[in-house]
């Protein structure tokens, strides 16, 4: 059993826990995930590491609740417990050998792009990092992305916070003024990563992405992760789940996303049915 020693919402679809689980925190690294098995009867979902204490045995995770599993996870509190959390699973990032970055996030993504930021930043290299959102009320982990970035902007769509306009429009933005990117790491919706290495690709600039398929075990062990990556098949799980957005067929990737969403809608209706009148935090 994983004690949740802090859970706290971070905007109405989006909570944070922090976990005690010291093994995984003595050993892990930015860009590699847990699976978490909330209860018996739940299904196992991967969720990033998107931060730890070494010192103090604890991981944070943070989650955007999208469906019957992350609105279950989220009825839970501090000094709950979690029945398993399995990991570090995954390959590291890679943050060697690079001076001028630019990190992308977009939505939930930022949870996960928050941790290679701060790899990066702590290594001294130039972190040019822009967040991403809908408008001002889903905006997370600004302060963090400040103190572990050379520069911040912030977008959204609508314009009621920091830029009117997509992260795309700002890394163009960037590339035309002149920063030298020895690489860019986005992490977000497939279709913003999609744009973001078809922009990086125009521009020539090497860029990894964090991909995000459908996970059941997280070991290699299932195939159900599976992406096509400069047309051979590769496992997010084991093979990833960083990998190089110009060899990625993102086309594939949205698709395979969607396989089950008919079920995953008939779950979500029936857990908010379940739901209704109980609220959290
Ligand atoms: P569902 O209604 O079951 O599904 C909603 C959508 O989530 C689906 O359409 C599908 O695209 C995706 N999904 C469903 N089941 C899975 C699954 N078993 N594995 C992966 N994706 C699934 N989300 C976060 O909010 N924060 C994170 O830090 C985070 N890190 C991730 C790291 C990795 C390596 C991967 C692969 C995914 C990560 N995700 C993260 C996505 C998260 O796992 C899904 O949002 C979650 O599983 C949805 O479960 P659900 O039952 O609530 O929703
Ligand atoms: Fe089963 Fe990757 S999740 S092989
Ligand atoms: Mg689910």
């Amino acid at each position: 059993m994983f004690n949740i020693i802090e859970a706290k919402t971070l905007n109405k679809d989006v909570k944070s826990f922090k976990i005690t689980a010291s093994r995984i925190a003595k050993v892990c690294l930015p860009g590699q995930f847990v699976i978490v098995h909330a209860t018996e009867e739940a299904e196992r979902i991967p969720l990033t590491i998107a931060d730890y204490s070494r010192t103090e045995g604890w991981i944070r995770i943070i989650f955007q609740l999208v469906g019957t599993t992350t609105m279950k996870l989220a009825q839970l509190t501090t000094g709950d417990k979690i029945r398993d959390v399995v990991g570090p699973l995954g390959k590291p990032s890679n943050l060697e050998n690079l001076k001028n970055v630019c990190v992308i996030g977009g939505g939930v993504g930022c949870a996960i792009a928050l941790p290679v930021a701060r790899g990066l930043f702590e290594k001294g290299v130039h972190v040019e990092t822009i967040i991403g959102f809908r408008n001002r009320d889903l905006i997370i982990l600004e302060e963090e992305f400040k103190h572990y970035s050379t520069n911040l902007s912030i977008m959204t769509d609508d314009g009621s916070a920091g830029e009117k306009g997509l992260v795309t429009h700002k890394l163009e933005e960037l590339i035309t003024k002149g920063h030298q990117f020895d690489e860019v790491i986005a992490i977000g919706p497939l279709i913003m990563m999609k744009f973001v290495a078809l922009l990086t690709k125009k521009y020539q600039i090497k860029t990894v992405v964090s991909m995000n398929p459908i996970m059941i075990d997280g070991t290699g062990m299932c195939g159900c992760c599976r992406v096509r990556v400069g047309g051979k098949t590769k496992f997010a799980c084991v093979d990833g789940p960083d990998f190089d957005a110009h060899e990625i067929d993102f086309d594939e990737a949205i698709m395979r996303n969607k396989m089950y969403l008919e079920e995953e809608q008939a779950s979500r209706e029936q857990t908010c049915n379940l739901f209704k009148g109980v609220t959290h935090e």
